[in-house]
């Protein structure tokens, strides 16, 4: 039997992306796409339903299918992550020791796992944010993220597991919705410009933050997967680095495609979470081991995400 992909947590907001690109590199039948909720669009290859948790149901479709290659997706992201702090750490950790082990025992070849940029805390330097710096995280979702970088480097220094990671920023897409992070701003503000010309942002006016188009962070995440294993250095996570925004700034750019465009200001928990993390971040490493460069500006995102969701949103009218 030839051998598949498995795609853990792919009715996500990467996953939906991720899923789509990787069946247009492999093959539909070769791509395996599951999680333990009903996929966001139509499927052109397999679908399986997995709770990550369950190791056996694990194993089995890793059996069926043949599989050789895991991108771990499922997660609780860090604004869900801190109403059920428990459960967070359960799955964002088990999940990731499950595969890990099917690594360790050479059940599968390679693994994809992203860390964020929520590895960050306060202490951190917050401009230009090095690779290797201090690392402080004060939300359960940060804690995991770097626990789990920290976990990924033991399991290939000590058992050689090849599992290869990215900082991921806010991401923002027009083809699924986001899960629950302190970003999805980022990516309500462009259906809320289309369907009610106005909208309230949980997060302060200058708020920065590191950001990424969602076709930048796959390209990433396949690059990252598919160069040669002696370019790759770092095996606790990469910085990545895309474009870096405040809500005021997003605003600016929207209102040159909707002039009346009213954006109003209503912090909540979240923009504790924000104000904890870095603004920009220095992606050089990435750039020098794997030939990493992202392709979009504030700009042409705004108009990328503005012409595909209209049209989206006109065919679901
Ligand atoms: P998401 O919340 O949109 O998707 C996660 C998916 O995992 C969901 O479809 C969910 O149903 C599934 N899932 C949850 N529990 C599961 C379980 N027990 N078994 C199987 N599937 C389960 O998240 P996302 O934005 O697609 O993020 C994917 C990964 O990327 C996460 O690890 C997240 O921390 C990381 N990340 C995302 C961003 C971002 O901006 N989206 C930024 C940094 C890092
Ligand atoms: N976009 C993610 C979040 O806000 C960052 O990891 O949780």
């Amino acid at each position: 039997m030839s051998k598949s992909i498995l795609v853990i947590g792919s009715s996500g907001q990467i996953g939906t992306e991720l899923v789509e690109e990787l069946r247009k590199i492999y093959g539909n039948s070769h791509v395996i796409a599951s999680d333990i909720k009903k996929p966001q669009v139509e499927q052109t290859g397999p679908f399986e339903e997995l709770d990550i948790l369950n190791k056996e149901q694990l194993h089995a479709i890793i059996k069926k299918h043949n599989v050789k290659e895991v991108y771990l997706l499922a997660a609780l992201l860090s604004a869900t992550a801190e109403k059920n702090p428990a459960f967070a750490w359960d799955l964002n950790m088990n999940s990731l020791f499950n595969v890990l082990e099917l690594a360790k025992e050479k059940v599968i070849d390679k693994i994809f796992w992203p860390s964020s940029i929520a590895v960050f805390g306060p202490t951190t330097p917050r401009q230009n944010t090095p690779q290797f710096t201090v690392m402080e995280p004060t939300t359960v979702y940060g804690i995991s993220k770097q626990a789990g970088e920290r976990w990924c480097e033991y399991y290939h220094n000590k058992y050689g597991v090849d599992v290869r990671s990215i900082r991921y920023p806010g991401l923002i897409g027009y083809k699924s919705l986001p899960g629950g992070g302190t970003t999805d701003y980022a990516v309500d503000i462009f259906h809320q410009a289309i369907k009610t010309n106005s909208y309230e942002c949980f997060l302060s006016e200058n708020t920065a933050l590191p950001m990424m188009y969602m076709s930048d962070a796959i390209k990433a995440t396949i690059q990252i997967m598919q160069s040669p294993k002696e370019n790759i250095k770092i095996w606790s996570s990469y910085n990545l680095s895309g474009i870096s925004f405040t809500p005021k700034e997003i605003a600016v750019e929207i209102k040159k495609h909707y002039p009346n465009f009213n954006i109003t200001y209503k912090p909540d928990f979240r923009q504790q979470i924000a104000d904890s993390w870095p603004q920009s971040i220095d992606d050089s490493r990435a750039k020098e081991d794997w030939n990493w460069k992202a392709n979009y500006t504030l700009e042409k995102m705004t108009n990328e995400m503005l012409k595909n969701l209209e049209q989206l949103l006109k065919q679901k009218i």
